[in-house]
Order: structure tokens, then sequence, then C-alpha cells
């Protein structure tokens, strides 16, 4: 069985005295949760992070990491300096840092080798653009994206890795992908697994769908089968609509 995982992407908001208040008023009401609770913050904020959900079933994450383990990158953080903020998770190649910084799935590659060297959980994003959905190339997309994004890693690793499925069109648009289609996909990606990897790596792998997830459509989204968990945006910034999502079973 597969314990669903609900993560929180912040995404560039909020400030240190900000995520102590959301941190502070989020646990008690995410604390019989029965999934894994995560918040994935900016790295100014993780300290912060850390600090107010100690004692609390809230785990946290970062946004990125780069592959060196130091060296000249300007801008960049290593594996290890999140390993010492004792980072839980890290997202890797979400569609942003595809779209605006370069990011490709060779990157991303890189970026979750690292992180699990250093025994972070790497959540690994994958996802087609609204216009290779049109053309309909989304499952040659998302094949590219995970063998090439997933190439080298062994069973063991996958009991680290998460992957999200996002659908670049639906993600801060309010569209969401039907709880059926997102469904079928993310059932393609475990096809995928299966094919490219083996059947007891598609079986263990936890899959999140995120895109506009919130708290109208997380009940049926969390009702699929193939669905694992969510990665929210947007709903993740305000404590009760994400304690909502979390509590999406009850
Ligand atoms: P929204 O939930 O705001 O659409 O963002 C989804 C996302 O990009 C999570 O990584």
């Amino acid at each position: 069985m597969r314990t669903p995982i609900i993560a929180g992407n912040w995404k560039m908001n909020k400030t240190m005295a900000e995520t102590k208040a959301m941190i502070t008023e989020l646990a008690p009401k995410v604390k019989d949760a029965n999934a894994e609770v995560v918040l994935c913050v900016p790295y100014t904020d993780i300290q912060t992070a850390k600090r107010a959900a100690k004692g609390t079933n809230i785990k946290i994450g970062a946004e990125n990491v780069h592959w060196a383990e130091s060296g000249a990158f300007t801008g960049e953080v290593s594996a290890a300096m999140l390993k010492e903020l004792k980072c839980d998770y890290v997202i890797i190649g979400h569609s942003e840092r595809r779209q605006y910084f370069g990011e490709t799935d060779e990157t991303v590659n890189k970026r979750t080798q690292a992180a699990l060297a250093a025994k972070i959980r790497p959540i690994v994003c994958v996802g087609e653009t609204e216009e290779e959905r049109e053309n309909g190339l989304t499952e040659k997309v998302l094949e590219r994206q995970i063998v090439e994004g997933l190439k080298g890693f062994k069973s063991k690793d996958f009991d680290k890795i998460v992957i999200a499925y996002e659908p670049v069109w639906a993600i801060g648009t309010g569209k969401t992908a039907t709880a059926t289609d997102a469904n079928t996909t993310i059932g393609y990606i475990r096809h995928l697994l299966a094919k490219k990897f083996h059947k007891s790596i598609a079986e263990k792998t936890r899959i999140q769908y995120g895109g506009s997830m919130n708290v109208k459509n997380c009940k049926e989204l969390m009702k699929e089968e193939e669905i694992d968990g969510g990665l929210i945006g947007g709903a993740s910034l305000k404590p009760d609509d994400f304690a909502f999502i979390v509590n999406y079973d009850k």
C-alpha cells in the first residue's frame, strides 16, 4: 500500500514571519492526518519552518537543489546545505523551473541523484504543456521526462522518489484535469514505470497530481485509484484550505 502524500509548494511566497505564523496555525489542524504532510518552502524559510514544525507531523522540503557539491554556481544551493537544515524533501524539475530557468531532463536527473545521495527525498515533477496536449504529445512528453529524468535509478531509489504529475495548463489557471483524466494519465505514468523500470517499481512509487488542486476538487481527485496525493500551489498558502486538503479522507 502506498501512503498518500499531500505536499505544498509555496513557490516564491511567504517571509519568515509569515512562515512561522502559517505553520503554527496549520499544525493542530493536520495533526491527525492519515496522509504524509509536507511543505516545500523558499530556501530562506527552511530553518524557520523546521523550527515551527518541530514535534508535529509536518515535514519540510525545499523547492530546488543543485547537483554539484560546492563551487562557482552563483545563486544555487547544494544538497549538503539542505541536509544541514534537515530538509526531508525537495521538489525537482517543476514546470516553472523548466519554463523560466532552463531546467532539462538531464538537469532533473542530476539534481535527483544529488538529493538521493544526501538522503533527501525528491519530488520529481513531470507534465505536458497545453500546446503539447493539443498536439496529442502528452504520452510522448511524459515518456521522455520519465525515461530521461529518472535514468539510472534503482529499485531502492524509488522507495524515496515521489513523482508529481502536473499538467502545465492546469497550474495556477483554475483549470484542473478531471479526476478521470488525471487518473488515466497517472495510470499511464505507472505503466511507463513498469515497462521502463520494473513492475514492482510501478507498484510502489507514489505519484501525486498537481495543478489547481483545491478544497473543491481534492476529494474527487484523491478517490481515484492511481492518485497517491497532491502537490498544491496556491491552496497551500492558506492554513484552512491546506488542512482541508490534507484531511480529504475525513
Ligand atoms: P496551483 O495549485 O497553484 O495550480 O500550483 C500547482 C503547482 O505548481 C504545485 O507545484
